[in-house]
Order: C-alpha cells, then sequence, then structure tokens
C-alpha cells in the first residue's frame, strides 16, 4: 500500500492513550512516519518496535522514537531540529504527554502546582510553539492538544472565565494568568481570588484556552483539544471505565477526520462544550 508522504508526532506515546493515538494513526494508512516523542529511551523504543510490528501489515508507515521530555525547553529544540532537519515539515501534531499526582502523593496541593503546570501547560505551550513553524508547513496540518474535562472553564469565577475565553486573549496574556494563578496558590488566596482547587484541572484549562487562541491566529492549521475521557491507564491507576485504546479515538478523529472543525473541544467522540 501507498502511504502518502505525512508525517504525525505523538509526544507521551510510550504507554497509556498516547501508544493507542500512534497505533490508530499508523494504522490509518495516512501516514509515512510517525514519531513518538518520549522521554524515556528504552520505553520509547519498545513502544515504537511494538507498534511498528502491529501496523506493518496494515501501512507502509515507519515508527520511530526520537527523545522528547516535556517541560525541558532545551529537548524541545533538539526535537524540532530533528524535525526540520529529516522532514522539513510535521503534518498532524498530537500533544498527548501528561502528568497528574496521585491522590495518594503526600505532596502539599502549593507543592504540586510547580510540576503540573510546568509540563502539562507551560511544557506544551513552549514545544508547540517551537513546532508551529513545521506544522505550517505540512499538508492539511492538525494539532490535537490533549485536555480534560478537568480543565472546564466553569471551575473558576465568572470573572476569570471572562478572561480565559476574551477572542482577544494572547499567549503571553495567558501565561500570565496561569502565572497568577501560581502566585496566587503560593500566597494562599487562589481561592478568594476566584482560582480553581485542582491545579490538573488549571492546567488543562490552559490548554484548551491556548488551543482556542491558536486555532484563531492559525488559520491554516486545524487546532482542536480534547477529552479522551475517563480512562483505565497509569495515570487512572487503572480505574478509568474506558479502555485507552476509546479515549484514543477523541484526538484521532480530529487528527484525521476530513474537514474538521478548528478551536474545538472533543469529547465522547464529538464536539463538545468548554
Ligand atoms: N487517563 C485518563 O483518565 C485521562 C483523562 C483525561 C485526560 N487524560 C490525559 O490524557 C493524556 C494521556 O494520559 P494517560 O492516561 O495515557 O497517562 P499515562 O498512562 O500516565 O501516560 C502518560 C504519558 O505521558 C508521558 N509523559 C509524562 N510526562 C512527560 C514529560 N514531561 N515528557 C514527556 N513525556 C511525558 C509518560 O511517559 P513515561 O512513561 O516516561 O512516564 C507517558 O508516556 C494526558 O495528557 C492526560 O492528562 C487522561
Amino acid at each position: 500500500m501507498m502511504t502518502p508522504n505525512r508525517v504525525a508526532v505523538v509526544t507521551g506515546a510510550n504507554k497509556g492513550i498516547g501508544y493507542f493515538i500512534a497505533l490508530q494513526l499508523g494504522m490509518s494508512g495516512l501516514f509515512s512516519n510517525i514519531i513518538l516523542g518520549c522521554r524515556d529511551v528504552q520505553r520509547g523504543t519498545t513502544a515504537a518496535n511494538q507498534i511498528q510490528a502491529l501496523v506493518q501489515s496494515k501501512a507502509d508507515t515507519k515508527i520511530e522514537f526520537s527523545p522528547l521530555v516535556i517541560g525541558d525547553e532545551a529537548t524541545h529544540s533538539t526535537f524540532c531540529e530533528k524535525m526540520k532537519k529529516e522532514f522539513g515539515k510535521v503534518d498532524v501534531l498530537v500533544n498527548n504527554a501528561g502528568f497528574a499526582y496521585k491522590g495518594v502523593d503526600p505532596t502539599p496541593f502549593e507543592g504540586q502546582t510547580e510540576k503540573t503546570l510546568s509540563i502539562n501547560y507551560f511544557g506544551l505551550v513552549d514545544f508547540t510553539q517551537k513546532m508551529l513553524p513545521l506544522v505550517r508547513k505540512g499538508s492539511d496540518p492538525r494539532i490535537v492538544n490533549v485536555a480534560s474535562m478537568a480543565g472546564r472553564l466553569g471551575q473558576v469565577s465568572s470573572e476569570l472565565q471572562k478572561k480565559f475565553s476574551e477572542d482577544s486573549l494572547t499567549i503571553d496574556e495567558l501565561n500570565t494568568l496561569m502565572n497568577q494563578f501560581k502566585s496566587g496558590v503560593q500566597a494562599g488566596t487562589y481561592k478568594a481570588d476566584g482560582w480553581s482547587s485542582s491545579n490538573y484541572g488549571m492546567s488543562k484549562l490552559g490548554v484548551i484556552a491556548a488551543t482556542k487562541i491558536w486555532a484563531r491566529q492559525e488559520p491554516t492549521i486545524k487546532i482542536n483539544a480534547c477529552c479522551p475521557g475517563y480512562c483505565a491507564t497509569d495515570m487512572s491507576s487503572h480505574k478509568g471505565s474506558r479502555s485507552a485504546q476509546d479515549g484514543a479515538k477523541n484526538a484521532v478523529i480530529p487528527a484525521t477526520t476530513e474537514n474538521p472543525p478548528t478551536g474545538e473541544f472533543f469529547r465522547d467522540y464529538e464536539i463538545s462544550t468548554w
């Protein structure tokens, strides 16, 4: 089978939902190359080999691992340079890598804010900004940001809801808002100031807000966010009611469907409200 010369990147693809996003993109036959951006060489290489073995009977797609630590800006740059040198473009970027503290983790709330935001929000934003020049060069280019229902707008005050959903909001202004949340947590004033009482929820709210900003700023790229649903993965200690395979479809649909919308939030396999 001839596979079109299209390149997809999936972050955090060595396990869980990201693994199945990469596998399903591979099985689609729409890509010549799929790159798993993972932080561990062993885990990334093993997953790439497994996906390659599953895909090769279906499609002529090369599955590769490339080192990437979301939140480590030096690795963001190295990864982008590699993509530029090897392919000169990226057609589909799925920002799936994410982190959540377990409920039983003894780290206090204010000690969890920095790490949660630096991976899920600030890391994703920096990596995406660095990838945008390559995605602009893609054919029918797409970005899908794996967020969560936990990122719902209603978790912050109505005053903050207006700021986050303002049509003129920029990434710099959004970064400022996210830093204000961090400062509020450290000062102990975040609840009184109308912020969420969930670090993870705030990180995903930021991802959905960033998705909408990029969708406005990048008319040639279809940029959407999604919630995979409550999935049985390591993140949920395998308590989720949905399989990772099914959860992955919520990212694969906006990444592959013909004429997708842009700036939307997908949930349960269709467009949903924020
Ligand atoms: N599971 C759910 O119910 C659920 C619900 C809503 C949203 N989500 C979102 O779905 C996405 C995937 O979650 P999952 O359930 O599949 O979680 P998971 O099983 O814990 O997998 C997370 C993946 O992200 C990678 N990762 C974490 N931090 C990273 C970093 N700094 N740099 C690079 N890779 C990193 C992990 O790599 P390592 O193997 O090296 O740790 C792993 O490959 C996340 O964005 C999550 O927030 C999940």
